[in-house]
């Protein structure tokens, strides 16, 4: 797909601005990077895109290559810590690859996404999301994600295995402006005794009437418990608050 993306995942490894190698740190694996790859190459008007938290930057990887080509591809990537913790390595690793449609907005997404709205409130294809990693955050960047997107758009949650985006994933399967349009899921544990372990645990809890330790666990709305990364199709727009010029 791209020579850049296939090096990185050889060596296990990044260079950094600094000229530092990196081990890679819990990056999207081949799997998600392909989910993502093909969601947006398979409809081709997905052009203008948005990515919060861009890391080591292998999902800006996967969403370039996709988008590669297409007349106005443009990819936004809010991080604030892009140039510090992350050493500049996902922007020259993009600079690498020879995408150069892209801008990095360096501030937190709690002050960036605000003002993205203000200026292009439905205007982007796809956004996805993995910035800070709590649960009002994950909440907060789902609420502009949704505002920026247009109708037909897609919003993919990575982490969803992580109780934020699990709970943050949750919600946006019960508004009526989403559905769950497709995800990367998980392997079964391949030994049959945990095999068997993971599929009795809920009913096995049930019956031990602990639903009340493990609530949000199990206030699962996502269709399979095993999901890693979801994408919802943005399918109508979202009127709950009454007529757009309320909300
Ligand atoms: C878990 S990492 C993302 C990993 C990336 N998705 C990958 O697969 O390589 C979380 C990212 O969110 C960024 N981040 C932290 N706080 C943020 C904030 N308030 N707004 C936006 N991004 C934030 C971090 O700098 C980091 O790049």
């Amino acid at each position: 797909m791209n020579k850049v993306i296939d090096k990185i995942q050889e060596s296990g490894t990044v260079t950094g601005k600094s000229g530092r190698i990196h081990k890679l740190h819990s990056p999207i694996n081949r799997q998600e990077g392909l989910f993502v790859y093909n969601l947006i190459q398979a409809d081709a008007s997905v052009k203008k895109t948005l990515e919060i938290g861009c890391a080591y930057g292998l999902p800006s990887l996967h969403i370039c290559a996709a988008t590669n080509g297409r007349e106005d591809a443009w990819h936004t990537i809010i991080d604030p810590l892009q140039n510090t913790l992350w050493d500049g390595v996902g922007i020259q690793n993009l600079d690498a690859a020879d995408f150069d449609a892209f801008e990095l907005i360096e501030n937190k997404s709690e002050f960036a996404l605000p003002l993205l709205v203000q200026e292009e409130e439905g205007q982007f294809d796809f956004v996805f999301v993995e910035g800070s990693q709590t649960f009002d955050h994950a909440l907060l960047d789902c609420f502009y994600a949704t505002r920026l997107l247009r109708l037909g758009g897609y919003l993919v949650l990575d982490s969803v295995t992580r109780t934020p985006a699990r709970c943050a994933a949750d919600f946006l399967n019960t508004l009526p402006c989403y559905e769950e349009y497709a995800s990367v899921r998980e392997p079964l544990p391949k030994p049959w005794p945990l095999r068997l372990l993971r599929l009795l645990r809920e009913p096995i809890s049930r019956l031990l009437k602990e639903e009340h330790l493990h609530s949000v666990r199990q206030q699962t709305f996502l269709k399979n418990k095993n999901t890693r990364m979801v994408a919802f199709k943005k399918i109508a727009e979202d009127e709950r608050g009454g007529p757009a010029i309320l909300g």
